[in-house]
């Protein structure tokens, strides 16, 4: 049995609830939104859909946290998102007192439940949800490696011609304008990325990466993505829900592994149904470890707007 509660009705929130009824993936899923009847509406449309798209797995809709008990997941959805010309740091002062007292009650309704971060700034939100959980390490985790990673496939695939599927890539660090896409760890179908694409092509595949949600946000004006965030997020959540021990970037709590302490930070992860069943250390090169020693930074920055302690 799984149960598995998405904080937030907004585009995210209800993208994600519906990737987790078409999925069939879990038994139970609830949709939660502070705003009365959002998240009621969303949910008996979503529903309505399964006769017509074959699916039928129970779901409510509820501005009421008490439905969310005994999850086995939340993935915590809830904030404000950014308008063009911001930045996803922008957001931490109104996105932490959100994320810290929602995750505040998330923790005492499901004590035993792992939690998927998916509001910005990013890593910042990781911590603080980690801070006010009490939860361990293990079972707090953040969404952006899967986002960051699906874009620059998606970049190489419109560069190359190459289905998306022979695209492995690697993008580690913060989720923010200092992420890190990792050349030298990605490649098509088993290929070095030189194979195809010139120094160039490569350059300008980084850097549409690194802007990507950016891009996305000048379009729309009004939000940030949606579609890539909430299938990346369900992506994560099957790992968990069915154990599949699937090796992705995410943002956890370090504790020295990069040379890091004390902050969540995008790096590779196994996922399975404890959660964060193991990290993995790339070795790096020097280039490698300047850029994500300042992607930290850029973390870091934010920890003391906030004033978080920082090691
Ligand atoms: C993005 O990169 C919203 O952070 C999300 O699009």
């Amino acid at each position: 049995m799984s149960k598995v509660s998405v904080i937030g009705a907004g585009f995210v929130g209800s993208t994600i609830a519906h990737w987790a009824v078409v999925s069939g993936g879990c038994q139970m899923v609830v949709l939660h939104d502070i705003v009365e009847g959002l998240a009621k509406g969303k949910v008996l449309d979503l529903i309505q859909a399964g006769p017509i798209a074959r699916h039928s797995v129970d779901a409510i809709g509820t501005s009421d946290l008490n439905d969310t008990a005994d999850s086995d997941l939340v993935i915590i959805t809830a904030g404000v998102a950014r308008k063009p010309g911001m930045t996803r740091e922008d957001l931490v002062a109104t996105n932490a007192k959100i994320v810290g007292s929602v995750v505040t009650e998330v923790a005492k309704l499901s004590p035993h439940a792992i939690l998927l971060i998916m509001t910005n700034p990013l890593d910042t939100m990781t911590y603080v949800a980690l801070k006010s959980s009490g939860f361990p390490r293990e079972r707090v985790i953040g969404q952006a490696g899967v986002l960051d990673g699906g874009r620059m496939r998606t970049f190489i695939a419109m560069e190359t011609g190459i289905s998306p599927e022979n695209i492995h890539t690697t993008v580690l660090g913060g989720h923010g304008d200092e992420m890190v896409p990792l050349v030298r760890y990605s490649h098509i179908a088993g290929m070095p990325l030189k194979y195809f694409l010139s120094d160039e092509q490569i350059e300008r595949i980084v850097e549409r990466t690194r802007n990507g949600g950016a891009e996305i946000v000048q379009y729309l004006k009004t939000g940030s993505a949606y579609y890539a965030p909430g299938a990346a997020a369900w992506r994560m959540a099957e790992a968990i829900v069915r154990n599949k021990r699937e090796i992705v970037p995410a943002s956890v709590y370090l504790q020295g592994e990069y040379g890091l302490n004390d902050i969540c930070f995008g790096v590779p992860v196994m996922l399975g149904c404890t959660g964060v069943e193991r990290i993995i250390e790339l070795e790096l090169n020097e280039d490698e470890r300047v850029a994500l020693n300042k992607s930290a930074d850029l973390i870091r920055g934010t920890m003391k707007d906030l004033k978080l302690e920082t090691a």
